[in-house]
């Protein structure tokens, strides 16, 4: 996949499917599934980093996991989060930003909003970096919403998004995620958009999704959104593992004869 297909997969009326990753271990799990691209999302910064937003993620941070997920992607579609205000400082700074996340091997950035950088966005399309757009819950702004909180919940608020979705588009944006927004809003800019939306809480009607892979695992014990279906018990899996390597130990059965040199 290549940000053009995202567009192509929508006119074929293909369903597009995406996770978040942060690191080269399960980068390369994830290339060895059919899924149509990764997400180095800065929700790593809380669901790497433990932080309780996305507010303190830096470039740095989101360039290292970059290149980490990079490594292990083998070739699978990969777009990087420009993180909390690197892309509201200017075309100059906001390019230089997305040329680092490139240069570590990101195909494409994904920004949130775009009010007040419409021309941030411009300037990296025709430049030639691929750019997803971020709307509905943008979670960047969540001191200025008090909160994670679902958007786009009153008629002229739903507008707004609506109208912001088709300026992406027409800025030149390949995809537009769409995160915590009522279902029947989401489909209303799905109808009206040439390009994709990734939903992420926004209902089926999007053409694709997008998850937390510590989420669709069933690893995040802190929270549970209510569109974040775990595909796995992967926290019950973990514990499991863990107890019966610890006891293995503490009985003396780990390691076994084969699992030592002679
Ligand atoms: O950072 C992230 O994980 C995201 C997704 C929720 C879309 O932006």
């Amino acid at each position: 996949m290549a940000a053009p297909d995202f567009v192509r997969a929508k006119a074929e009326g293909r369903k597009l499917s995406m996770v978040t990753c942060y690191d080269y271990t399960f980068a390369r799990l994830l290339s060895a599934t059919p899924l149509d691209g990764i997400l180095v999302g800065d929700s790593a910064g809380m669901v790497m980093h433990g932080h309780s937003s996305t507010l303190s993620v830096k470039l740095d941070l989101i360039r290292m996991h970059t290149e980490a997920v990079v490594r292990g992607a083998n070739g699978k579609f990969v777009v990087a989060d420009m993180p909390f205000l690197s892309f509201r400082k200017g075309v100059a700074a906001a390019l230089d930003a997305a040329s680092v996340l490139m240069s570590a091997g990101a195909q494409a950035v994904k920004l949130e909003g775009v009010s007040g950088h419409e021309d941030v966005i411009q300037r990296m399309v025709e430049s030639g970096i691929p750019v997803m757009g971020h709307l509905g819950m943008q979670p960047q702004s969540v001191n200025a919403y008090g909160g994670f909180r679902v958007q786009g919940r009153t008629e002229d608020a739903a507008r707004e998004i609506v109208r912001q979705a088709a300026l992406l588009q027409d800025l030149g944006a390949f995809a537009v995620v769409l995160e915590c927004i009522a279902a029947e809003v989401a489909c209303q800019i799905t109808r009206a958009l040439r390009v994709p939306t990734i939903g992420i809480g926004a209902g089926a009607g999007c053409d694709g999704q997008i998850l937390v892979l510590q989420d669709l695992l069933g690893m995040n014990t802190d929270f549970h959104a209510r569109f974040a279906r775990a595909f796995l018990d992967g926290a019950r899996a973990v514990r499991e593992a863990i107890a019966g390597y610890d006891e293995a130990v503490k009985a003396g059965t780990f390691p076994s004869a084969e699992e030592s040199y002679t």
